[in-house]
């Protein structure tokens, strides 16, 4: 396969970009995968979208190229503030460079990270789910949804709306009701417009999580899942390192290309000495729900003989249903909908076995 390089990426893209509505910012290659910036003018609004699947497009056709992202970057110099709109206190003062000198969420105390090599294998709706079924089993959790550029847990928990800041220039977490117990959410698409092309560039990627960790108000927690990026590339692996993580939770589709990832995020993890609690199986098999024959997607126990071979735990199989799309979609997680659901007893049985292994419970905070 041939080698993937930075000048190779930037020949492809030298007739993509039109001149009057951005030019090409910096360009990261990760093996096999691109992420490129286009710095643009935010102003120029709808017509930047086709661009950027443009460029996208031209960079998957390099050949090595399996993965491109290609993001919008606002060119100003200063990045733009969390503010809340339409009055109120600007929450957090700002995305900034500067990484806040406030410790990790303090008092919380485990933090569990949800990952997957590839993305839309189901990471999210596994984290949503599983922060519910913390919450039911009567823990008091937060949920952290690390994923810039595909935040998903505003819509998942039906949340919206711009966070307040506290009386210590803190971002209140927004709190979700599930059946009775209380959840903590934060994620920066709750700063981010529904829809809107622009992100930041890199190095705010970066600081913008470690304000999701450091700036926000998490208060006593006994647990706080985070909802990491997917892959396995620099940005998950500086998080790893400066979170204090209690262990991880690897997520896969029972096919062979998602184990692969998997199994490449599990190697992440042992080499920055994260514990690995182990594999969940998503979308395992299907129930027809109207005859309940019983059909294998995408296969099924991939993920099973997986640990196996990894010497993980195997944490269980969650059915590919509708119903769990559904749920995503309307903001209510399935654990919080259906608690009598078998793939909520699935989530549920997760979230007790880990905090029956999570070590030290009786640390108090
Ligand atoms: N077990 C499942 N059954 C049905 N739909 C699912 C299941 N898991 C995930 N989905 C759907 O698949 C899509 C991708 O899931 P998501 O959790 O956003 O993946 P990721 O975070 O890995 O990109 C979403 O629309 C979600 O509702
Ligand atoms: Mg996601």
């Amino acid at each position: 396969m041939s080698q993937v390089t930075k000048e190779k990426v930037q020949e492809a893209l030298a007739q993509v970009i039109d001149p009057a509505l951005g030019r090409l910012g910096d360009i990261t290659v990760d093996g096999d995968t691109v992420y490129a910036a286009i710095e643009v003018d935010p102003a120029k609004g709808a017509a930047l979208e086709p661009m950027r699947q443009a460029v996208q497009a031209a960079i998957e056709a390099v050949p090595g190229v399996r993965m491109a992202q290609a993001i919008l970057t606002a060119e100003r110099k200063s990045p733009p503030p969390l503010a809340v709109k339409g009055g109120g206190r600007p929450a957090g003062g700002g995305v900034s460079h500067k990484i806040s000198s406030r410790p990790v969420a303090p008092q919380v105390r485990f933090i569990i990270a949800v990952a997957s090599g590839k993305g839309g294998v189901g990471k999210s709706t596994v984290a949503a789910n599983l922060a519910a079924a913390f919450a039911r089993l009567g823990k008091r959790t937060g949920l952290l949804d690390a994923d810039i550029y595909g935040a998903s847990q505003p819509i998942m928990m039906g949340l919206s709306g711009r966070p307040q800041t506290n009386d210590d220039d803190m971002i209140v977490p927004p709190v979700c009701d599930i059946a009775g117990h209380p959840l903590k959410v934060m994620s920066m698409g709750f700063f981010v417009e529904r829809g809107a092309p622009v992100i930041w560039r890199g190095p705010m990627v970066h600081s913008a999580i470690q304000q999701l960790f450091r700036d926000v108000d998490w208060g006593a927690l006994d647990v706080l899942v985070v909802d990491l990026p997917p892959g396995t590339g620099d940005a998950q692996l500086s998080l790893a390192q400066y979170v204090p993580l209690a262990g991880a939770v690897i997520v896969s589709t029972p096919q062979d290309v998602a184990l692969s990832e998997a199994e490449k995020g599990l190697r992440m993890f042992e080499k920055t000495n994260v514990p690995v609690f182990g594999i969940v199986e998503n979308m395992s098999y299907h129930n027809c729900e109207s005859c309940g024959h019983r059909e294998d997607i995408f296969g099924h126990g991939g993920a099973r003989a997986a640990a196996a071979r990894l010497n993980v735990p195997f944490l269980g199989e969650i059915p590919l249903i509708a119903a769990i799309r559904a749920q995503g979609d309307a903001g209510v997680p399935i654990v919080a909908a259906d608690a009598a659901h078998p793939a909520s007893d699935v989530f549920m049985n997760i979230a007790a076995r880990l905090w029956a292994v999570l070590p030290e419970k009786k640390a108090a905070v």
